[in-house]
């Protein structure tokens, strides 16, 4: 079932929306070689409560710590760790949900360190880029079949593959409701746009030719790709409007 949003929860959304921007632009001059991700976990935590809000990760299903960070050939859900330094050349996807209000915001952003090689960087503006396509396919009275429609036909220009194992998802007063979201094409998401529906657009976009992914069996929760290639991913919280879209993570 699909939560329409009332007046009163999308100013609650826009609000949470917009805190969680806020931990991004807060977080980007700490991002650079040397870092541990744990710093960055704690940093971002604290400008949370800090803001009167909730980290929503933080015992989520029991993931142990306050924000995703995905490095390199981690596709998503990596955990904050001291021995996770970054490096020169890596690429890191920090994803930030929080709580106010007892509304939900939730973003990510894949970040360069260093100097990243041509075509790493081709593989995180383009991922970039299929978000931004994938929200100006929204529309009330459109398919959700569009967004995966729309990232799918410019993704597929290049040798890339669109993970599917995991997807965009509604979110309100709950971090994960309906609708499932796929990046790619699929009659699944015949599900006609509403004004008032609020979801994420989250393309995860592998640099190989295989869209497969793994989760580790040693902590339950790190996804990887199963060829080792890089994976890049961008995320936006968007609320349908008579217009169209509306960016309620915007920086
Ligand atoms: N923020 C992620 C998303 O975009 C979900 C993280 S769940 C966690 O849906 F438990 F790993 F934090
Ligand atoms: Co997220
Ligand atoms: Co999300």
């Amino acid at each position: 079932m699909i939560v329409i949003k009332t007046q009163e929860e999308i100013e609650k959304m826009r609000k949470a929306g917009s805190l969680a921007a806020q931990v991004l632009d807060y977080i980007g001059p700490f991002i650079k070689a040397g870092v541990s991700t744990l710093t960055i976990n704690d940093l971002c935590a604290e400008f949370t409560q800090k803001h009167g809000a909730i980290s929503a990760p933080l015992n989520y299903h029991g993931f142990p710590k306050s924000i995703c960070t995905s490095i390199n050939e981690v596709v998503c859900h990596g955990i904050p760790v001291e021995k996770d330094i970054l490096k020169d050349g890596d690429i890191v996807n920090i994803d930030i949900t929080v709580i106010l209000d007892g509304y939900h915001g939730d973003t990510s952003r894949t970040f360069m360190i260093g100097n990243v090689d041509e075509d790493v960087k081709n593989l995180v503006s383009r991922t970039q880029n299929a978000l931004d396509r994938g929200i100006a396919a929204i529309h009330p009275g459109k398919y959700l079949y569009e967004v995966g429609k729309a990232i799918e036909k410019y993704i597929s220009k290049f040798d890339y593959s669109i993970v599917r194992a995991y997807g965009g998802h509604g979110i309100g007063k709950t971090f994960h409701e309906d609708p499932h979201v796929l990046h790619h094409f699929s009659k699944e998401n015949r599900i006609r746009l509403q004004e008032g529906m609020i979801f994420t657009v989250e393309p995860m976009i592998n640099m190989g030719k295989s869209y497969e992914v793994e989760t580790s069996a040693t902590d339950g929760w790190t996804v990887t790709t199963v060829d080792g290639s890089l994976s890049a991913q961008f995320e936006h919280t968007i609320l349908v409007t008579s217009e169209g879209a509306e960016i309620l993570t915007k920086a």
